[in-house]
């Protein structure tokens, strides 16, 4: 008769702390759940954006850290030369799942607020 495995007390000890130790990981370090930003994309693509919807969004959200006039650096780069070849998947996929590793998620930004916001983007930017 094969034996039966039971683990050791020590063996339980071991398995609870890595479990614990992930789940602190994970706290610390939210990851982006790849699939439904690129469920998001898809939608994003699919409406269609008002850019001066859109210049709300980029004040609220992306001015801070990138010159509205797109040509200067500040804490991001300049974002005119970036939207010369930008696809708007990468720049929907970029701003709901951030750019590690000092650009912030925008995951909580509405679909619509992503739309309206890559219309600006190339409104204003776009040679
Ligand atoms: C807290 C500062 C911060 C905010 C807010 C921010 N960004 Fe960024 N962004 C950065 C930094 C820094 C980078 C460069 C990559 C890095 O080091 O993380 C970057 C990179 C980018 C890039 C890629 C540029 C390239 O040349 O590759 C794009 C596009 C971009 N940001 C757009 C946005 C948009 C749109 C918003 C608003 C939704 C936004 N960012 C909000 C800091 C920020």
């Amino acid at each position: 008769m094969p034996a039966v495995y039971a683990p050791s007390p020590v063996t339980l000890l071991v398995v609870a702390t890595l479990s614990l130790a992930a789940c602190d990981d994970d706290y610390l370090l939210p990851t982006v759940d790849t699939e439904v930003v690129a469920d998001r994309t898809d939608t994003i693509l699919a409406l269609s954006g008002t850019a001066t919807d859109g210049a709300a969004v980029f004040t609220a959200s992306c001015e801070q850290c990138h010159d509205a006039a797109g040509d200067q650096a500040k804490v991001g780069p300049a974002l005119r030369p970036y939207m010369a070849s930008a696809e708007d998947a990468t720049i929907a996929n970029l701003v709901l799942a951030g750019v590690p590793p000092s650009m912030p998620s925008f995951s909580t930004l509405l679909d619509q607020d992503v739309a309206d916001l890559i219309a600006w983007l190339h409104d204003s930017f776009d040679p």
